[in-house]
């Protein structure tokens, strides 16, 4: 009798706490009842939808197809009780990402890249986020960064030493890695004022190798059920993570020798990343650990996403041999027979590498991002609640034949100017846009202009690979996955 009691006193409170928690919920089942979506089964909600996802592809797909199923371009999911909406529409898109009440990260995507980054400016919220944000901005302004165009051509330099020898050989090779290398190489020496080379000696490991591994684990282990439900041990991001921050760590100490020592740097006296650690480190009184730890987001989001656009393009026009002549002319135009460095004002003038550049984008840009909403936000006719997951799925925009001509060829006519004057903004946002859009945009665009520009007037770029035999990869973005290339010396 006993028993049946207490059963019945613990049936009793558990009803009367799940009414309080519906109850405080309220506004947000309001406001998620008018948007559409899927019927989600009783407490799992839609969770069943991510059951056989195991790759990032496989998560991309389930959502495009649940973009694609919602005409209306926004569309409800249930996790358990977590409300998440996924924004297909441009205009939503656009509305959203310029909302004040719309910049929150949140741990259910963002999770996995804290373990594996640490909690750095793409992560943080609020005030912790705002005192990173304001100075990376200024840091990574192409003007910031001292003799830009100097330093970026010793790099190249140093690239054409690698790829000569490849051309010389005549053989297929994958380009991610040398890219990759080259990216990383030239964000530690012109956002860190750090020369790799030396400095990173110490350091065996093979960083192209490494970052894409780590990636890999931090996608995999994003959309693992595990994760959802917060079981997840990650052992092995958490090693991923330790590893990188060694990187940044050693990046550090030479950055501190560099301005202590009384030998003459060029890099002295330049605003940089690792000054930006620095300060926050000393106003969160943190360890050398710590704020070495602030650099890593600048180190992978800094290499990895320029380097994945950058190898895309090379194979895209290697498949596309007109477009690479087209290229190629441009810049005899620009410099007829002298074998002069490119600089700024010579690379503004070439205005169909630019379309080829935004094509290459369109093709290696963003797959998902989301934000986390702190108060409820209109977009269109309906009210996205407080408390809610925005996803926003760039990557079916992208691909959309309602935006795009040729949605699945590499196409550079996309962005000739009527094409883009006549294309909602929010179907094209690479960087995405409003205060959490990338603060690395402009120096991203002009290492793709120069490294892109550089290869094309040194090499004629071939492959043996066809359009649709192109495989990707969905980690941060999307990428070529098998880039394989031939070069032969043009100069
Ligand atoms: C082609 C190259 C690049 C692309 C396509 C790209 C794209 C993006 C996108 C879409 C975001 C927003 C992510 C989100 O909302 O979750 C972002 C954020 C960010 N990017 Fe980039 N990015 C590129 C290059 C760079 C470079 C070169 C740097 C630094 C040197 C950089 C640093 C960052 C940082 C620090 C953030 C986080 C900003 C914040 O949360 O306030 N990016 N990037």
């Amino acid at each position: 009798m006993a028993e049946v009691t207490s059963l019945c006193v613990l049936i009793f409170f558990g009803f009367v706490a799940f009414a309080v928690f519906r109850w405080r919920r309220r506004e947000l089942y309001r406001l998620a009842a008018k948007i559409p979506g899927p019927v989600g089964w009783p407490i799992t909600g839609n969770a069943h939808m991510f059951v056989s996802v195991r790759s990032s592809e496989d998560l991309e797909q389930v959502l495009r197809k649940h973009a694609g199923d919602i005409g209306s371009g926004i569309s409800k999911l249930w996790i358990c009780s977590r409300f998440l909406v996924v924004l297909s529409e441009p205009e939503y898109i656009q509305t959203l990402l310029n909302h004040p009440s719309a910049v929150s990260k949140d741990e259910l995507i963002y999770g996995q890249a804290t373990t594996f980054l640490g909690r750095g400016i793409i992560t943080r919220n609020g005030e912790k986020w705002a005192r990173l944000r304001k100075p990376a901005i200024k840091v990574l302004h192409p003007k910031s960064i001292a003799e830009f165009e100097l330093k970026m051509q010793k790099r190249l330099d140093e690239l054409y030493t690698v790829l000569d020898t490849k051309a010389k050989n005549g053989g297929h090779f994958d380009i991610s890695h040398y890219i990759t290398r080259f990216c990383f190489d030239l964000l530690v020496e012109t956002g860190a004022g750090v020369k790799t080379i030396n400095e990173l000696k110490t350091n065996s490991l093979n960083f192209p190798t490494f970052l894409e591994e780590a990636l890999e684990e931090a996608t995999l282990s994003s959309i693992s059920l595990l994760t959802i439900f917060n079981l997840n041990p990650n052992f092995k991001l958490k090693k991923f993570g330790y590893k990188l921050t060694q990187i940044s760590e050693n990046i550090m100490r030479a950055r501190l020798n560099a301005t202590t020592s009384s030998a003459q740097d060029e890099n002295k006296n330049c605003l940089n990343i690792m000054d930006l650690a620095t300060s926050v480190g000393e106003l969160e009184k943190l360890n050398f650990h710590e704020t070495s730890k602030l650099a890593n987001d600048f180190i992978v989001a800094g290499s990895d996403t320029p380097s994945k656009v950058i190898a895309g393009v090379l194979l895209m026009i290697a498949i596309h041999q007109d477009v690479q002549e087209r290229m190629y002319q441009e810049m005899k135009d620009v410099f007829g027979d002298s074998d002069r460095p490119a600089e700024k004002k010579d690379l503004e003038k070439m205005k169909y590498l630019e379309m080829v550049l935004n094509e290459g984008l369109r093709h290696f840009g963003p797959v998902l991002t989301a934000r986390r909403i702190d108060s409820d936000v209109p977009v269109g006719s309906y009210v996205l609640p407080k408390g809610s997951l925005v996803i926003l799925t760039q990557y079916y925009v992208s691909f959309n034949s309602k935006f795009w001509e040729r949605p699945y060829s590499f196409y550079p006519e996309h962005f000739t100017p009527e094409a883009n004057q006549s294309r909602p903004k929010g179907a094209f946002l690479p960087f995405n846009a409003g205060p959490r859009g990338c603060p690395g945009k402009l120096y991203a665009m002009q290492v793709l202009r120069n490294t892109v520009s550089a290869i094309v007037r040194r090499y004629h770029i071939t492959t043996e690979i066809e359009y649709h035999q192109v495989t990707y990869k969905f980690h941060l973005q999307r990428s070529a996955g098998n880039p394989i290339i031939k070069l032969a010396r043009r100069l």
